[in-house]
């Protein structure tokens, strides 16, 4: 039986729809939490100059070539890299490397989703009133009850499962109804609630009085503007350490949901008329806004003013989530007005987070969706609850399992590593195989503007060359060392071994996937 004719391939419903999608896919987490400790942690001020030479030498020109893979798929009905690659470069390996826009997307979304469902369990907790009045020690329980499984001291372990399983159930509604009615809808609602909250939290951390503190027996005073100068303060010494350029490049890569196969999958639903140069660019210097100006703007400056540039130091080397998850709350109690000013700011806070999280996350349930809609012939409905099943059934192993590094390996590996792995490979197919000219030329399909011209030479040679070394770099210094676990403490040990076998399973599972898909094509082929 033939599957024959596809219905024609889904649009974007307008250019403010398409612009606020793809400013939602990079506007997220990482931008408010990751980022503000990154910096913090790579040398303060420092750390934006590799961060700033990562996003003019790889992070824009891998937004075009993405934008440019995606398209030149999706007009030949192709939504995920393996067909994209298939498409670009006539080989049989092709669509097999393409694998990686598929199973990044997959594995990032389940442990993403796990600690957006975080954010909306605090903006309850905001709304209720649970975090008030804690204090220091009272704030880091109430966190480590609801992140500890085995810690049911203040929250019954079903609370994380609620709220994982609500944000799992909001994720695929929203991806069920379409790219249209869903995903782009979303997109509409949330990006303007996001960037109000931000700006009005911004406004209020950067008008706060300085406040005296006592930390370890030193007390100081200090404003938002010790906080910001803490954070910019440069460290010379950083611009030589590998590790910094690694956190820059890394950061770049994560920020603008390069390398992962995300952006491919929402540009295939571009035209040929549509401008992918613009576009591109706006959508990069909107999460850049979104990022420095406003993710630099929040935490840091918040709680240096309340605890201090050493308690801020503390604070930013514990956990990844203690700044946004136990200082922020305690920062809002302290605020003048009282409970109802704390209340509202931690729902603008955490609410922020959670329209931040949910529009890049159903960014990354898209290719997998594509795949198997145009591969397999099923309705999106039937797709997206599938694949809801699949991510609540493997997200149980990360509440269960998070403080035994059960997401750390996920995060690494397809988090971080893959990432410039992807990025390397497309950038071959894209401009080496599929050629520099055909690339420029396609990027400029429709595009009312021109990439300058110093930038073919830099996405031809230069950019290859950086993602090269990186990934070398990576490799060595990173890669080799975590694979090994070195530094993992004995009982961790087979719980990080189960975390790589579940994601061994899903690559294998999908490999067999695009191998059963080109069967399949190649049968029909030969019946038509
Ligand atoms: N860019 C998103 C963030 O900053 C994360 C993301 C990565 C989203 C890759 C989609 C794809 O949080």
């Amino acid at each position: 039986m033939a599957d024959t004719a596809s219905p024609p391939r889904e649009q974007w419903g307008s250019r403010i729809g398409l612009i606020l999608a793809m400013a939602g896919n990079a506007v997220g987490l990482g931008n408010f939490l990751r980022f503000p400790r990154q910096a913090v942690d790579n040398g303060g001020g420092t750390f934006m100059i590799p961060y700033f030479i990562a996003f003019l030498l790889v992070g824009i020109p891998l937004m075009w070539i993405e934008w440019g893979v995606g398209r030149y798929g999706g007009v030949r009905g192709q939504g995920s890299t393996p067909g994209m690659f298939d498409a670009l470069w006539k080989n049989p390996v092709a669509k097999y490397l393409g694998v990686l826009g598929l199973f990044m997307p997959v594995i990032v979304l389940i442990y993403y989703c796990y600690i957006e469902s975080w954010t909306l369990a605090w903006t309850f907790f905001s709304l209720t009133g649970q975090t008030q009045g804690l204090d220091q020690t009272g704030m880091s329980s109430f966190f480590q009850s609801y992140v500890d499984l085995e810690n049911g001291s203040i929250h019954g372990f079903w609370v994380p499962f609620g709220f994982f399983f609500a944000t799992i159930a909001v994720n695929f509604w929203v991806v069920s109804k379409g790219l249209t009615a869903g995903i782009e809808k979303l997109a509409k609602i949330g990006m303007p609630i996001l960037f109000f909250f931000a700006v009005v939290l911004v406004i209020r951390v950067l008008t706060l009085d300085p406040v005296t503190t006592t930390h370890l027996g030193v007390t100081t005073t200090q404003g938002p503007m010790d906080g910001l100068r803490f954070m910019y303060t440069p460290d010379w010494s950083a611009l030589a350490s590998p590790k910094v350029w690694l956190a820059a490049t890394g950061q770049i890569f994560f920020t603008l949901s390069v390398g992962m196969g995300s952006l491919q999958a929402y540009a295939s639903y571009l035209t040929k008329k549509d401008d992918l140069v613009l576009s591109g660019i706006a959508t990069a210097a909107t999460n850049e806004t979104a990022e420095v100006v406003l993710g630099g703007s929040l935490a840091i400056p918040a709680v240096v003013t309340f605890f201090g540039v050493a308690g801020a130091v503390a604070v930013a080397k514990g956990g990844s989530f203690d700044l946004g998850f136990i200082s922020m709350p305690l920062v809002f109690n302290s605020l003048p007005g009282g409970p109802l000013v704390a209340g509202a700011a931690g729902v603008m806070w955490f609410g922020l987070l959670f329209f931040a999280g949910i529009t890049s996350s159903v960014s990354m349930a898209t290719p997998a969706l594509a795949f198997v809609e145009e591969n397999f012939g099923w309705k999106r409905k039937r797709t997206a609850w599938t694949l809801a099943a699949i991510a609540l059934l493997l997200g149980i192993l990360h509440i269960v399992y998070n403080t035994r590094g059960f997401l750390d390996e996920w995060d690494y590996w397809a988090g971080t590593f893959g990432l410039v792995i992807l990025a390397l490979v497309e950038t071959i197919i894209f401009v080496w195989i599929f050629g520099p000219d055909n690339a420029w030329k396609e990027l400029h399909e429709g595009a009312s503007m021109r990439i300058p011209a110093f930038y073919k030479p830099i996405i031809t040679y230069v950019t290859p060359a950086f993602l090269l070394i990186m990934m070398i770099w990576w490799t060595v210094q990173d890669a080799i060392p975590t694979l090994m676990m070195t530094g993992v403490p004995a009982e961790n040990v087979p719980v990080k071994w189960a975390s790589r076998g579940v994601m061994v399973a899903i690559l294998l599972f999908q490999l067999w996937m695009i191998r059963t898909a080109w069967a399949r094509k190649a049968a029909s082929g030969r019946d038509a």
